[in-house]
């Protein structure tokens, strides 16, 4: 069910209408449900009930410490890429234990941070990072479990800037190379490759990939079995993709048995990291609309909300649907118009040529599925302040984190001693 529903002509989210938090905290404002959170979670974890999984929430999508509790509370691990989201992560309530720490560029400091806290395994992409980690990991004495990610060169057909498993790309060792990888670590001390990772990219709209991925890896259980690496668990990433503007997209059932029949006889433990499954949908943008100015050829709304707190749209042409939050009559007339923030920019622009009924300045919209990659992606660019955020549970609000405010912008620079 979608919890940003109209009620008495009011979009609300769950029982709060949007209204209410506007007055209270202004706009624009990042708003999300813990209702769509928990049914999202709990979707994704029943596909895998029948398998020894453990879902670990992808922080990146959205890092705030009141969502990672959420997931946190429904027994979630979490998937970290910095030292940051490690801090996160262990602050929100999730424990080491349940933490696999992913990405193509771990510092020396961020490994020591990550066998400091004891987390369940390092996800490594290179043979130089294999012995970073074996270094770090004999000078403190302790053994790091291992995955080695492999690029299986699979092509998600997803956008090209959030593909990850083509040979092109910088993720992961090439899967050809994968028994020299699995052997020269297996030589190493201080480390236990015990795990296969892959991650081929987000929002995939179609499990074919999904399927091609995790046939190779498949393959390379048997084979670095067969040479006496004893493979028991696999990383299979996130990337299950959500619907924006009405694409189809496989439902984690679908996705689930792919898993099944690629890597089900293998009986390994699974683990996942899904992030934009998890978040994307339990989020808003809400915004106001500051004018309307027609020049003859189009009619721009311009929104309080800008490219620095939504980047998706201006990186990767995304597009999210955006909806009137006093509910426009059905019968009401359509008129065209352009979406567009105040920044500097002409990619600053959320949708071009959208039909809607009669837009007013003053008026507010709620931009539709941002609580993955929106809050987290934002920047103060323009110096804007970055953007609130505030989690709603049934008819509770709280705000999770304040509006920056400009004093706090300014005071993070100083003057050169010179000046
Ligand atoms: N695991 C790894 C190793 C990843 O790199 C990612 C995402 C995930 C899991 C989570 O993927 P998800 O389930 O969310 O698709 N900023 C872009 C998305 C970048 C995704 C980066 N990696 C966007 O706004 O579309």
């Amino acid at each position: 069910m979608d919890e940003f529903a109209y009620k008495n002509g009011e979009m609300h989210v769950e029982n709060v209408p949007l209204s209410s938090i506007v007055k209270d905290i202004g706009s624009p404002v990042y708003i999300y449900s813990t209702r769509e959170m928990v049914n999202a979670y709990k979707s994704f974890s029943e596909a895998f009930n029948e398998h020894n999984a453990k879902i670990c929430f992808a922080v990146k999508s959205n890092s705030n410490l009141a969502v990672i509790n959420t997931f946190s509370k429904l027994g979630a691990g979490a998937d970290v890429v910095s030292a940051g989201e490690l801090e996160r992560a262990l602050t929100a309530g999730i424990s080491a234990k349940n933490i696999v720490y992913s990405g193509v560029g771990k510092t020396n400091k961020e490994i020591n941070a990550g066998l400091k806290a004891g987390i369940y395994q390092f996800n490594v992409e290179s043979l130089v990072e294999l012995r970073a980690l074996s270094d770090i990991a004999v000078s403190r004495n302790v053994n790091a479990e291992v995955g080695i990610r492999i690029n299986p060169d699979v092509d998600a057909e997803t956008h090209q800037k959030i593909s990850t498993g083509r040979k092109q790309d910088k993720f992961g060792i090439n899967i050809d190379q994968a028994s020299e990888a699995f052997a020269m670590a297996s030589s190493l001390p201080g480390i236990n490759p015990i795990s296969i990772a892959v991650h081929i990219g987000s929002q995939l709209t179609d499990v074919a990939p999904f399927n091609d991925a995790f046939t190779h890896v498949a393959n390379l259980t048997r084979k670095l079995r067969s040479e006496g690496i004893p493979i028991s668990r696999l990383d299979l990433g996130g990337g299950l993709g959500v619907s924006y503007v009405g694409e189809k997209t496989p439902t984690p059932i679908d996705y689930a048995s792919v898993v099944n029949s690629t890597l089900g006889d293998l009986s390994c433990e699974l683990i996942f990291e899904p992030g934009r499954y998890l978040t994307a949908k339990a989020g808003i943008l809400l915004t106001r609309i500051i004018y309307i100015k027609d020049n003859g050829l189009k009619r721009f709304v311009i929104i309080d909300a800008a490219m620095n707190d939504l980047l998706r749209p201006a990186l990767y042409n995304a597009p999210h649907t955006i909806q009137q939050v006093t509910e426009p009559e059905e019968s009401s007339e359509l008129k065209n118009y352009d979406i567009v923030g105040p920044v500097c920019e002409t990619g600053d622009t959320f949708l071009t040529d959208q039909p809607f009924s009669n837009l007013k300045s003053d008026e507010l919209l709620a931009i539709r599925d941002t609580g993955a990659y929106g809050a987290v992606m934002s920047s103060t660019y323009n110096s804007r302040p970055l953007v609130p955020e505030v989690l709603v549970n049934h008819e509770d609000y709280a705000l999770i984190r304040p509006r920056e405010t400009l004093k706090e912008q300014l005071k993070r620079d100083r003057l050169a001693p010179w000046q």
